[in-house]
């Protein structure tokens, strides 16, 4: 992979996007790469977590490349974004669960990258914002839908039709972020977070995720008679089972499905 790093340890697949010198924007190639490379992790029975995050101290992703769109087609405009929801759904439906580790800038496509996340976790100098209308276009890596899901649609739109950037605080604070942490930290931070995710049942890890994401698109009724199902779905496994006895017995479980 020529934009990517991957490296797995101790069941946490770290994914960095790997284009210093343009901020980690993120173009066609690296586009590719990652849904190729996520494709490779759900299917891995040795990752339990993910955690993706830019290379360098300055930027996550500081958004689609610029200097691939300025003279693209409205065809070429629309493959584009065809590409990025098909490496972003992957993030989003992919049965680990996956964290962004926003070390500096998240900016249009970086910001809507980090949605397509189960968890945000921030630097303390990290910006926010879909500054697309300020090139004339609109967000469209997922940013009118996952930015409005995530943190309502009045905020949503302030952000995108002023193209205005936030700080980590001002993301915190509106719900866009789980979490601030010193830079220095945040790898370590993540990292935790994801041993802790992994050291729990993984396969009901997938189906919690897998209930939330596909409960949000139905009504509460059909939500909550999904979720019975899928309780009941995992009453049948190895886990259940190892979990309540290791419980009743007072020791620790050891967790087998994935
Ligand atoms: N695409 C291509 N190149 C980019 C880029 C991007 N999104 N963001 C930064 N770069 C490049 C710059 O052109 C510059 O390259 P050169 O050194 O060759 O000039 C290099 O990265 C460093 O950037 P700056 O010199 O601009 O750094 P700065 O510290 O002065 O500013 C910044 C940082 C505020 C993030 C600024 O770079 C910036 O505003 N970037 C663009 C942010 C943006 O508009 N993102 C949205 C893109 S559109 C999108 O994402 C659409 C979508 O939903 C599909």
């Amino acid at each position: 992979m020529n934009n990517l790093l991957l490296e797995v340890a101790d069941e946490i697949a770290v994914v960095t996007i790997n284009r210093p010198k343009v901020l980690n924007a993120l173009n066609t190639e690296t586009l590719t790469e990652l849904g190729e490379c996520l494709a490779g992790i759900e299917r891995r029975k040795d990752v339990k977590a993910l955690i993706l995050t830019g290379a360098g101290e300055k930027s996550f992703v500081a958004g689609a490349d610029i200097s691939e769109m300025v003279n693209a087609t409205p065809a070429e405009g629309r493959t584009f974004s065809l590409l990025a929801y098909e490496a972003f759904g992957r993030l989003e439906n992919m049965p680990q669960a996956t964290i962004a580790a926003v070390n500096g800038f998240a900016l249009g496509g970086g910001c809507e990258i980090s949605m397509a996340c189960d968890i945000r976790v921030a630097s303390e100098n990290a910006k926010f914002g879909q500054p697309e209308v300020g090139l004339g276009i609109i967000p469209g890596f997922g940013g009118t839908q996952r930015l409005s899901r995530l943190i309502g649609k009045g905020r949503a739109k302030e952000l995108i039709f002023s193209a205005d950037n936030i700080d980590a605080q001002e993301a915190y604070r509106i719900g866009l972020v789980n979490k601030v942490v010193p830079q220095a930290e945040l790898l370590g931070y993540c990292r935790k977070l994801a041993v802790k995710i992994a050291s729990k049942g993984s396969y009901a890890v997938s189906i919690a995720k897998y209930a939330i994401n596909a409960g949000l698109d139905m009504d509460v009724a059909n939500g909550l008679k999904l979720e019975a199902q899928l309780l009941g779905l995992t009453f049948s496994t190895a886990d259940k089972k190892e979990g309540m006895t290791a419980f009743l017995e007072k020791r620790p479980a050891k967790f087998t499905d994935f």
